[in-house]
């Protein structure tokens, strides 16, 4: 039987503005899963293994980061910048991420990650970035208006993929969970590592990119997919009231009380499976065969996702109005963070020379 191998699995997420239902069911739940449960071991093996000590032999090693540098691109006003990280970690955490298990730390603290940046800028070829779709993307949009192709791109952003490569890398990971858009990113940074390994000698592992398994679309409150850009999103940590009103606002068909609805094509139901257990799913599944009312239905809904965020939204609360907490979490994982980053970064540079 071949040795164990320790996979290391990574994943970044960017500050953005409030995290919605959608982003829940489609990211933070599978990455938590993915936590969790790390390569060939039963739950309860693992608890063993997790509580042993931080690098696993022979399971995962999983980090989680918040990729706050990323976000710089964008987010300029220092206030709105430090909120949001502190929103993000405290997402994760109140939804259940134990930052004993993970390495959970903020981007920014790493300093490694920005030297590996730049050895890794120097080795990229220019027309790489050129490519790289985000960046393309709004040249071609610049064309199409008739303005300077590079209008509105700062070099952050032309260079992001190069950050994200230094992100990947320098832990040697091997698996990077991040949804469809991100894949070329992860190629970028296979590419990046070959060329290190070329130019230097067998240096970096080259990372894969794992599609997460949760392809379906999460409905918003008007059928279409939950999106921020559609304004059509349930954000998570709503106070009850607000839940309850935006729950009632999710749009149904004109299927009257006692006739029998459609589960599979009722936002009302997709959502409502995401959050209760198989078998109140299979009885919410029957009363919608039978013909509750969309009111009714849309009541238990409120009930079953209120349920199970009341005590992650207390909690979300709680830390955000302790940032000191916050930042003690975040500064345990950057420490673990450099621990791991240590021997990669001083192996690269003699590779390159510096010594
Ligand atoms: N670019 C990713 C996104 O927008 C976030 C990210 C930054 C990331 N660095 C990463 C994801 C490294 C995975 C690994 O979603």
């Amino acid at each position: 039987m071949a040795a164990p191998t320790k996979e290391i699995v990574i994943t970044g997420i960017k500050p953005t503005g409030k995290v919605h239902v959608g982003n829940y069911i489609g990211a933070i739940k599978p990455a938590l899963e993915l936590a969790r449960t790390p390569m060939g071991k039963t739950a309860q093996e693992m608890e063993h293994v997790l509580k042993s000590g931080q690098v696993q032999e022979g399971g995962r090693t999983v980090l989680f980061f918040i990729a706050d540098y990323h976000g710089l691109i964008l987010i300029q006003d220092a206030r709105e910048f430090r909120e949001l990280s502190y929103r993000i970690a405290a997402t994760w955490l109140a939804l259940g991420l134990d930052p004993s298990k993970v390495v959970f730390y903020r981007q920014s603290d790493v300093p490694e990650i920005f030297e590996l940046t730049w050895i890794l800028s120097c080795l990229t070829p220019k027309g790489l970035m050129n490519r790289a779709h985000a960046y393309k993307a709004i040249v071609e949009r610049n064309e199409q208006a008739g303005v300077d192709p590079d209008a509105g791109v700062n070099m952050g952003l032309y260079t992001y993929p190069i950050l994200m490569a230094a992100d990947i890398l320098l832990f040697q990971s091997d698996l990077v969970p991040v949804g469809k858009d991100q894949a070329q990113h992860v190629e970028i940074a296979r590419d990046l590592a070959e060329a290190f390994n070329r130019q230097y000698g067998e240096t970096f592992n080259l990372p894969r990119h794992l599609m997460g398994e949760t392809t379906a679309v999460i409905p918003g409150l008007d059928g279409r997919k939950m999106s921020k850009s559609y304004g059509n999103t349930i954000p998570l940590f709503e106070p009850e009231e607000e839940l309850s009103k935006l729950i009632a606002r999710i749009k149904t068909d004109s299927t009257l009380p006692n006739e029998p609805k459609d589960p599979d094509n009722s936002s009302v139901f997709l959502l409502y499976k995401e959050f209760a257990e198989v078998e109140r799913t299979r009885a919410f599944r029957e009363k919608l065969l039978q013909g509750i009312g969309w009111g009714e239905a849309k009541r238990e809904l409120f009930q079953v996702m209120n349920e199970f965020l009341a005590e992650p939204r207390r909690k979300y609360r709680e830390l955000l109005a302790d940032p000191a907490e916050l930042d003690r979490i975040l500064a345990e994982g950057a420490r673990k963070a450099r621990e791991l980053a240590a021997p990669t970064l001083s192996k690269v540079r003699e590779r390159i020379g510096r010594r």
